[in-house]
């Protein structure tokens, strides 16, 4: 059996993965399915570096990256300096985030240091169009690439139009049915429908909910189904929603090709459906985090309200740096969906797809019996 979403790719399995990490990334698309590549945390010299390292491990297999488009980016920030953005960030602001760090006893950078940290982040990783721009001519250099996936928003047409050219196929994620006919009138390829349950960016709809709908709306367009998925029965699911595949990001953070690290792992494996929360805390954007000390604050009496994307990152990632090198298991939030309370132990990306691959034919051939048991 093949589905329009695997036919188009040559997949082996309809599973799609969303990784910061070029193991998972890798390990995915070897195992028949096809990884994809999020490119916010790393500058546009480490994507290269990356996408190099990933054509040395993906064999004849695809795979696809992820872009932050940044449609809703001011473009008054593409002629800002770092300074300039800097002081966008209200004095308050930078005080309440020091204090995070203090009361879990992890020293804030002294301000010369912050100033320096910053201004990097503000240059390497600033969601731009400029740095999508860099992003996309990176992904155009590295032809094992087949999908360049849009994080938020409709992909601009003169990229579809170079993806196109260039043989690659574009997706995009969707969080509202009304969003649809938008991505289709640009051209792309692929949907992902991203329910309330999913890590990272996510909107406010259930997956139960939002998948079939998105597939009516899409069709012909294929449409892979985001948010939750951790087993075998979820993809049949999936398919009976409409959906060609699935796209999936938590599932893999417990594996051992993940960079998450051995306390990110353990919260995780001890944590259940109810520790997570979507806050704009991270990103200025509704972002489904585990709910850990750096969260929790946000939510306190007297809390200031997060600022708007992309400023709201200009303020945290400096703070995210200092919580990855100290690792208090108090403070720690990392991005996570509500599929959290179904992971246990540290596994690998190819017992995953054996897992997943063979309890999905189990309930395949399940349904197939009820079917039977009906009719009779
Ligand atoms: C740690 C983490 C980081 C994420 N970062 C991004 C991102 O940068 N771009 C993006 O398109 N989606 C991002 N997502 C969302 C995924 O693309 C996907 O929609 C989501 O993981 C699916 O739900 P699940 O986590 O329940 O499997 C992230 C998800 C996680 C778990």
């Amino acid at each position: 059996m093949q589905t329009e979403a695997m036919k188009m790719f040559g997949l082996q399995a309809p599973i799609f993965a969303f990784s910061h990490c070029q193991d998972v990334v890798a390990a995915v698309s070897r195992a028949g399915g096809m990884g994809t590549l999020g490119t916010t945390r790393d500058s546009v010299e480490d994507l290269e570096n990356m996408l190099g390292w990933i054509d040395d491990h993906v064999e004849d297999e695809p795979y696809g990256v992820d872009i932050m488009f940044a449609s809703n980016a001011p473009k008054e920030f593409e002629n800002m300096s770092a300074r300039e953005i800097i002081g966008l960030v209200p004095e308050e602001h930078w005080a309440f985030v020091d204090e995070i760090l203090q009361t879990h006893d992890v020293p804030p950078y002294s301000k010369a240091e912050k100033e320096e940290v910053v201004e990097t982040y503000i240059k390497e990783q600033l969601r731009t169009h400029a740095q999508a721009e860099a992003r996309l001519e990176v992904v155009y250099r590295h032809p094992k690439a087949r999908m360049i996936v849009s994080a938020l928003g409709v992909p601009p047409s003169h990229h579809i139009e170079r993806a196109h050219s260039l043989g690659l196929k574009v997706g995009a994620l969707v969080g509202h049915p009304r969003h649809v006919k938008y991505h289709k009138a640009a051209g792309v390829d692929l949907l992902i429908a991203a329910g309330y349950e999913a890590g990272g960016h996510t909107g406010d709809i259930a997956t139960f909910v939002l998948t079939p709908q998105i597939a009516d709306a899409a069709a012909p367009i294929p449409v892979l189904h985001a948010g939750g998925v951790m087993r075998g029965r979820q993809i049949a699911a999936a398919l009976a929603l409409g959906a060609q595949g699935v796209w999936a990001g938590t599932v893999w953070l417990g594996t051992s090709e993940a960079e998450t690290t051995p306390i990110e792992k353990d919260l995780m494996f001890s944590a259940s459906s109810g520790d997570t929360k979507r806050t704009r805390c991270g990103s200025g954007k509704p972002v489904r985090r585990f709910q850990g000390g750096f969260v929790r604050a946000w939510d306190q009496p007297g809390a200031p309200e997060p600022l708007p994307m992309p400023l709201q990152s200009v303020l945290v990632e400096q703070a995210f740096k200092k919580m990855r090198n100290h690792q208090v298991e108090g403070l720690l939030s990392p991005p996570c969906g509500q599929g959290v309370g179904m992971m246990v132990e540290q596994t690998d990306v190819r017992n995953i797809f054996l897992e997943m691959l063979t309890e999905f034919g189990e309930t395949m051939e399940k349904l197939g019996d009820m079917r039977d048991e009906l009719a009779a």
